[in-house]
């Protein structure tokens, strides 16, 4: 856990003096006058502080207002308790870096890290002592828009993103004027909504609660991480708000957290909604009785306490030991010593810009995934005419994606500036040719002229920002509005057609990467955008990004991931009577971990030992790696693990391991993941950790393609 000092004695001499009420108030969090998501009364919040009845605020920022608040807390309320500040900084506070789905695509956890690190100082220097980030839930649903905020499909990877987050925020001192504290959510399993429908109910079984959705948590817990959140969704018919199963047995007992669970906005009135309680007391009673210590928004807390605390519903030891934990947090935060240090103008941050500047244009040209190309990119260097065409190349605000902290619109550089200030000699054609979502078509006519007359042209296509994130499903999650009418006439016209694609999700394009020379994901990639995606068109910067989710063909084949188990009859049998599609196939548009590079590398050799291992021994495996194309570049590659016969079937591949070097054309190099055998351990039938001698297959290779990894086989030995 991180540093932070408590003193206990402080608290427990706060808990004797409190009034019910005050008590009440540490539990409770309300959106400041700056609210997001609807507007508040600033005097109601003012009275509430001053009365003790809200130990926290969320959704301000900025040095005046917040130490504003601060101020009333201290000077005017009773007991002088400091305030939580929260505040959403998913991916960047001011300086935006890209959406968490595209860092992601990084695989670079000391990149995630660092991010997370600056976007905490800035936080920090307004104000802020608390994130509700990192969102850890593993999404294989691209319907889903708040897939746009999750680190994608596959748990192995979102525990390093939560490890790598939670340590960025955090620092390793939580009590440092640049720390905040991190909020590890939506606790659990809420990327498996209904049908990609946001705030749907779950059905998981265990195993897949245990395999997959929980051990990006538990990675967050022991790192130390301060609070977590659980999620709007109920698992198997118990709201996560009240899930006692999880947020106590589960979280408290098996993982040992100690620190506060926040609910999310308004969660614990749902409980009403969501058929579990009938007042306001009882769906208090029920998050409490579970765990849940601090109230977002919901006013449940407050109202609803004092009459379940009369019914006899809950007791007065569970809201101290809930108090208990805030005031924990706000010791450990060092809020109790200097209130003021986070949000004083700090002089350091400021003089920083360029170099988090830097930073966002690293990691974002880093996440931009070059999923096809035919040889037209890197762009040739002598090009005269580029026709710049979509509705995402001159759109600075899109770029912010959903979630875009304080960051500014107008502190985003587009497509259209960057290349213009990469390409001065060139003559830049513009046209959005229509909107991002609606049936205008009035631009058309003069992109199709620009585009005739061009070497090249560049189509930016995609969602808007808020076509992603929270409430953003999309049952068909596509180009929206008329933009495949304005591709399919611009790749009619035989020119070299670049598309660079932005969405918060693998958006379904039917054959717009089969017609179009060179394909970019590119995401929503925040304040440096326009730099990083042109950095990678003109080939100053050697692609590197890979695919954190499976990108499918079509709607059908979702929810789509590649660690799934075998089938007693595969596609690939050639039998009829196959687990197959018969209108498309099973296989998806692009795998998990697909990415190209200018570069061509191979895997020359693989090598594996022990040949025969136990349960303590340390498994070697490295894999040379050529660079064979004509580019320096950055190869990654995946370490996965197949279990072939077990007593309980396992899946085709499972994820163990994520490794990059870097090569010079020509150069080779070796590729080593280290591997505790014990990591092979699965659940058994019973749930309970198993290491099953036998045979085991380790599989290297740039994506989960399986016709691109090289195997080796390794046998397990009973302990
Ligand atoms: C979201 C959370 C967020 C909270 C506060 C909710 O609607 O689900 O992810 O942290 O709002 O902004």
């Amino acid at each position: 856990m991180a540093k932070g000092r408590v003193n206990m004695g402080r608290i427990d001499r706060l808990l004797a003096e409190m009034t019910l009420e005050e008590k009440l108030g540490q539990l409770s969090m309300s959106a400041a006058e700056f609210a997001v998501t609807g507007p508040t009364s600033a005097q109601g919040i003012a009275e509430s502080i001053r009365a003790g009845r809200a130990g926290g605020l969320l959704n301000i920022w900025g040095g005046e207002r917040t130490r504003a608040m601060q101020r009333l807390a201290l000077e005017e309320s009773r007991l002088g308790i400091p305030l939580l500040i929260g505040f959403d900084v998913l991916h960047g506070h001011k300086t935006i870096f890209p959406i968490p789905l595209a860092e992601a695509a990084t695989f670079a956890p000391l990149l995630w890290e660092r991010t997370a690190r600056v976007a905490a100082e800035e936080a920090a220097c307004d104000g802020v002592n608390m994130t509700f980030a990192p969102m850890l839930d593993v999404a294989r649903d691209p319907r889903w828009g708040r897939i746009a905020e999750s680190p994608g499909e596959d748990p192995w990877v979102a525990a390093r993103f939560a490890e790598a987050k939670v340590r960025g925020f955090q620092s390793s001192d939580l009590a440092a004027v640049d720390a905040i504290a991190a909020t590890a959510k939506h606790f659990c399993a809420y990327g498996a909504v209904l049908a990609g429908r946001d705030y749907a109910p779950v059905d998981v079984s265990e195993r897949l609660l245990r395999e997959v959705y929980l051990p990006p948590f538990a990675a967050a817990v022991a790192a130390g991480c301060a609070a977590v959140m659980p999620g709007f969704n109920d698992v198997n018919g118990v709201p996560m708000t009240a899930h006692v199963d999880l947020l106590r047995d589960w979280l408290r007992q098996e993982s040992g957290f100690e620190g506060v669970v926040i609910s999310d906005y308004n969660a614990i009135a749902e409980l009403m909604t969501q058929g579990v309680a009938v007042d306001l007391a009882e769906a208090a009673s029920l998050a409490l009785t579970a765990g849940v210590d601090i109230d977002m928004m919901s006013g449940a807390y407050l109202c609803g306490l004092p009459a379940a605390l009369s019914r006899g519903l809950v007791g007065m030891d569970q809201i101290d030991l809930a108090v208990g934990r805030v005031l924990a947090l706000k010791e450990r935060l060092g809020l109790f010593e200097d209130p003021y240090r986070r949000g004083s103008q700090n002089a350091l941050v400021a003089s920083r810009r360029g170099l988090r500047r830097d930073l966002a244009r690293d990691v974002a040209r880093r996440a931009i995934v070059l999923l096809a190309n035919d040889g037209v990119l890197p762009l040739a260097r002598d090009l005269r005419k580029i026709a710049l065409i979509g509705p995402l190349a001159d759109a600075a605000a899109e770029m912010l994606g959903p979630w875009p902290g304080a960051g500014q619109a107008g502190d985003c550089v587009t497509i259209r500036q960057a290349l213009t200030e990469a390409l001065p000699e060139a003559e830049i054609l513009y046209e959005p040719a229509v909107g991002i979502d609606d049936r205008d078509a009035s631009g058309v006519a003069a992109a199709l002229r620009f585009c005739r007359d061009a070497d090249v042209v560049l189509l930016c296509l995609g969602e808007s920002a808020h076509m992603s994130g929270e409430a953003a499903s999309r049952a068909k999650p596509g180009l929206p509005g008329i933009q495949n009418d304005l591709a399919r006439a611009v790749l009619a016209l035989d020119r070299p057609v670049v598309a660079i694609i932005g969405s918060g999700r693998p958006l379904i394009l039917p054959d717009l990467v089969e017609k179009a020379q060179a394909t970019l994901a590119t995401w929503f990639l925040g304040s440096e955008a326009g730099h990083a995606i042109v950095d990678v068109l003109t080939g100053a910067f050697n692609p590197v990004g890979r695919l954190p989710v499976t990108w499918p063909h079509d709607v059908g084949q979702i929810p789509i991931n590649f660690s799934v188990r075998q089938t007693g009859r595969p596609a690939d049998s050639g039998a009829p009577y196959a687990s197959k599609y018969i209108d498309m196939p099973t296989e998806p548009l692009f795998p998990f971990g697909h990415g190209l590079s200018y570069s061509c590398f191979i895997v020359a050799s693989l090598h594996a030992e022990p040949e025969c291992f136990r349960p303590d021994d340390e498994i070697s495996i490295a894999a040379e790696v050529s660079n064979l194309g004509p580019f320096a570049g950055e190869e990654t590659l995946f370490l996965f693990v197949r279990d072939p016969i077990a007593s309980v079937a396992r899946p085709l591949l499972e994820l163990k391991g994520v490794a990059k070097i870097a090569l010079a054309p020509g150069e080779s190099g070796i590729l080593r993941f280290p591997l505790p055998a014990r990591s092979l351990c699965f659940l058994g039938a019973d749930l309970a950790p198993r290491f099953e001698p036998g045979e085991f297959r380790f599989f290297v290779g740039p994506s989960a393609d399986p016709a691109h990894l090289a195997c080796v086989t390794l046998r397990a030995l009973s302990d």
